[in-house]
């Protein structure tokens, strides 16, 4: 069922039941994150791997401090400047949070979403919700509430209906090495930048040749649409490489000149980053649904939130 009935999804929460929330960045599978048999719902619905850890949501940052060994300097000023809002952090954990959490692992990732009706459902609850994207795992991740409902209706009790995502890419995941250094997991649209000019230092960016992932979202074919997808730096040159094929081609524009006479959905009227990063999975989805033989998206940028977008684009590549 899908509504706006905040009442009705606390309830269902409190039961140990799945229900969708909606946040800024895309639609989360929220469960009670201290009860483990709603926790395990999520891996089940998600037919997720039992070790890659989800992410804690909060109603703000006074919420958190029971489930972290305090916060640094650092992680203060960046909750104080970026919650509510698309920041995940990775902090130590009390014996509060369940390993099946966080897989293990000694960190939990927490954040504060930015969306009005999930904020006032967490303020009435008194456990945070684990929630990772509402997608079946490894396809494409839900900005809107049909993206839930087609995907995984039949799983969730409820689909809060929250809207667009306005964000439209998931939160930017922020830790700590053991020199203390800041380092970025996952991009998002909290820009390195960003977080520099907060705490004065720009965290390292672990890049997805790395070997040793400690986020699985860093993982290869993750996003993904189930049609082919060739991700494309010179569209002219890719549209003529497919010449023939039953193509889709996103673009970040509109297409001057449809030359090659495929079909074109486009990201953006302008080229605005962050209008293409709020498009980009609503276009995958609709993309993905108009059995084309290849999906080609044109690349972004590689500057500030082009570096997210591409970041996901190159996972969901798989040409
Ligand atoms: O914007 C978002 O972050 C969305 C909304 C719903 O909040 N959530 C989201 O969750 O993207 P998910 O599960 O799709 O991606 C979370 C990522 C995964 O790559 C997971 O491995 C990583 O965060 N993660 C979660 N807990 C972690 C932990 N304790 N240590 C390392 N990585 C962690
Ligand atoms: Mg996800």
């Amino acid at each position: 069922m899908i509504g706006t009935n905040i009442s009705l999804a606390a309830k269902e929460l409190k039961a140990g039941n799945l229900v969708a929330i909606p946040t800024e960045t895309v639609y989360g599978l929220a469960a009670n994150a201290l009860d483990e048999a709603a926790v395990k719902k999520i891996f089940e619905a998600k037919n997720r791997p039992i070790n890659n850890p989800v992410i804690l949501h909060f109603p703000n940052k006074i919420s958190v401090l029971p489930y972290v060994e305090g916060l640094t300097d650092d992680a203060h000023k960046l909750a104080d400047a970026f919650w509510p809002g698309p920041l995940t952090l990775l902090l130590p954990k009390t014996a509060k949070v369940p390993n099946l959490v966080t897989a293990g692992s000694n960190r939990v990732a927490v954040r504060v979403p930015n969306h009005l009706l999930t904020l006032k459902l967490l303020s009435e609850l008194s456990f945070p919700v684990a929630a990772p994207s509402a997608n079946p795992s490894g396809y494409i991740s839900p900005t809107l509430p049909e993206h839930v409902e087609k995907q995984l209706g039949n799983r969730v009790a409820y689909i809060l209906n929250g809207g667009p995502c306005v964000k439209g890419i998931e939160s930017t995941i922020l830790g700590w090495d053991s020199d203390g250094l800041p380092i970025i997991y996952r991009l998002g649209s909290i820009t390195q930048h960003d977080i520099e000019a907060v705490i004065g230092i720009a965290p390292k960016i672990i890049s997805k040749e790395h070997k040793k992932l400690e986020a699985p979202g860093m993982l290869q074919v993750h996003y993904a649409p189930k049609t082919p997808t060739k991700l494309s730096s010179n569209l002219p040159k890719t549209l003529k490489d497919y010449n023939g094929k039953k193509a889709v081609a996103i673009t970040l524009m509109p297409m001057e000149k449809n030359i090659a006479m495929v079909k074109n959905l486009y990201l953006s009227v302008d080229g605005n980053l962050e209008e293409i990063a709020r498009n980009l999975y609503k276009t995958l989805h609709t993309a993905d649904a108009m059995n084309a033989e290849v999906i080609i998206v044109e690349e972004a940028p590689d500057t500030g939130l082009g570096l997210a977008i591409n970041d996901r684009l190159r996972r969901a590549a798989s040409l």
